[in-house]
């Protein structure tokens, strides 16, 4: 709509001022009975040397489409009311046979890392990987849309000291058995034990080094031992991305590096990057920020070493046109670091993108995994769906398969709430809120699309591409909202922003239901199947924008 009453006004200006600066000056009259869309003529002013009302009067006579209404000059702006027959014949076609898959601008397949999720092995899985989880796997959905490939990585966090650690613990006190039944507590288990008998016992934190060096030096007890913490952690972690339904091209966690950390040092050396500082290798990064550590004194490499030599690999094996990173706002420093480093070795570090989010909160209060009060993730969703199915009992308790449109909604009530602020804002967990069918839920987004389906279904409705031959009134806000969606893909994925999708689908609902409440849909006559075709429509976006932040859509609730 936007394109082609700039292109009127383009015309119809002579081309005095150019295409996209008409098309940035157009906005939304602050009432809707002033009209769809208005154009404000004080830039104008200027170039034509004339009031910006007279100009208004003017160019309002000269402007006509088969697609406007009206053309009404109010002050100094022109508003146009647009004809909504016409608008709506073009978009439904356009949605109801490409499914919506469009977003203008076309990639062809460019590759997009997006690194999310990364756990730390025989660690309970924290809400902040929940986030990266939930917010990197939307990310990656909006740019498979934009036409991106997207290579989805999980960056465990499965090397280091702490490993050491582990393997110090698990010789002095693992129990096998029961590592086996719960990996990750018995694990963390044995792990805060080391940090409390290292207190006493300066000893232990040597031997733990000297187990880790053995471990990046291949030792195959050391290693065997390592790929068990590893394998079971993962079971753990699997179970929760089977609930939220996540996948990864690559599992390549920190130690996948660990044999290609030489060509990061040696890199750094060649181009005398690397310092030495109380015995460790460093890369000074000037006076605004703290140096970034490569090598330790021992000779063990670091978190922003792994990073930068994944970055390389990656580089190497996707050529990707970006990488994304979706990690917790408390790293912000160490990607500067790392970033920073590649743009000195003279890698284009414009590629590289940190994209941070806020905390998730309880009662106003950080949901922590730290010891004493481990907030246990797997608990955490199995009591979200179990709230989601009350409420579908207290609905529709003759509803078949209960226990799975439970799981799709709880899920999916934990995902929205998630993704419909801004990222970098911290959010509130609080089941009972997120899984009511009422207000910015999942819950009210997936019930306003099973409740179209249901009257499709009663209505027997048949899909065509015929041209509607008449629109409600009442329907208009509804075309006027699925006219957005592809620039809403376009701006969520600018932005890398999830909330753009989750903010337009609540718009969307609430304009549909809205409509139900102003007219009838059920009437048996040839408006009937026109209406169901819109209803129908926002159908298709609803589901859209529920897939692309990673959520289900039931037909039914
Ligand atoms: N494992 C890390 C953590 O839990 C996150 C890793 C993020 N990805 C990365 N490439 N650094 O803190």
């Amino acid at each position: 709509m936007k394109i082609m009453i700039t292109q009127l006004l383009y015309d119809a200006l002579n081309q005095a001022i150019d295409f996209t600066t008409i098309e940035s000056l157009l906005e939304k009259p602050k009432h809707e009975e002033l009209g769809d869309i208005a154009f404000p003529c004080f830039m104008l002013a200027k170039i034509l040397r004339q009031a910006p009302a007279q100009i208004a009067a003017e160019l309002a006579e000269k402007l006509h489409d088969e697609r406007i209404r009206q053309v009404v000059a109010t002050g100094p702006y022109i508003n146009f009311f647009l004809e909504p027959l016409p608008i709506a014949n073009a978009i439904i076609p356009a949605i109801v046979t490409q499914q919506a898959m469009y977003a203008t601008q076309q990639q062809n397949g460019k590759k997009i890392v997006v690194d999310y999720s990364s756990p730390n092995i025989a660690k309970p899985f924290s809400m902040g990987h929940l986030r990266s989880t939930v917010i990197g796997q939307a990310i990656a959905n909006i740019a498979e849309k934009m036409g991106y490939e997207a290579v989805r990585i999980n960056h465990l966090g499965d090397w280091g000291t702490q490993f050491g650690k582990l393997i110090v613990a698990y010789k002095l006190w693992g129990d096998a058995e029961a590592i086996r039944k719960h990996p990750i507590q018995e694990l963390l288990k044995i792990y805060v034990q080391f940090h409390e008998e290292a207190e006493k016992d300066a000893a232990l934190d040597d031997q733990a080094r000297q187990a880790f060096k053995a471990l990046e030096e291949g030792d195959a007890a050391a290693l065997a031992l390592w790929k068990e913490f590893r394998e079971a952690s993962l079971v753990e972690f699997n179970e929760i991305y089977e609930l939220l339904g996540v996948h990864f091209d690559s599992y390549n966690g920190e130690a996948f590096y660990n044999d290609k950390m030489a060509r990061v040092v040696h890199e750094l050396e060649t181009k005398k990057l690397l310092t030495a500082s109380e015995g460790a290798q460093v890369v000074d990064l000037g006076e605004e920020l703290p140096p970034c550590l490569i090598k330790k004194k021992d000779g063990a490499t670091l978190y922003a070493t792994r990073d930068l030599a994944a970055a390389f690999y990656r580089l190497d094996t996707y050529q990707p046109e970006k990488l994304f990173y979706v990690v917790g706002g408390e790293q912000t420093l160490h990607f500067k670091q790392w970033f920073y480093v590649i743009d000195k070795l003279g890698y284009d570090a414009s590629k590289f993108t940190h994209i941070p989010f806020g905390m998730m909160l309880k009662d106003g209060k950080k949901m922590s995994t730290r010891k004493g009060k481990i907030v246990l993730l797997s608990d955490v969703l199995s009591d979200t769906m179990e709230a989601a199915k009350q409420t579908i009992l207290e609905k529709n308790p003759n509803l078949s398969a209960i226990d799975e449109v439970a799981k799709q909604v709880g899920i999916g009530a934990v995902i929205f709430n998630d993704l419909k602020n801004d990222r970098q804002n911290d959010i509130e967990f609080s089941i009972e809120q997120m899984v009511t069918f009422e207000g910015e839920t999942g819950p009210y987004v997936q019930y306003t699309n099973a409740r179209i389906h249901t009257l499709l279904e009663k209505a027997q409705f048949d899909a065509t591409t015929a041209p509607l031959q008449s629109l409600d009134d009442a329907l208009w806000p509804t075309i006027k909202v699925l006219e957005a969606f592809p620039a809403t893909i376009e701006r969520a994925y600018a932005q890398a922003d999830p909330s753009q999708i989750a903010k337009f689908s609540l718009q969307l609902s609430r304009t549909v239901n809205k409509f139900y409440g102003q007219q009838k849909v059920l009437t048996n006559d040839n408006a009937q199947h026109d209406r169901l075709t819109v209803l129908y429509t926002a159908s298709i976006i609803l589901e859209e924008c529920l897939n692309l932040l990673g959520i289900e859509a039931p037909q039914h609730m």
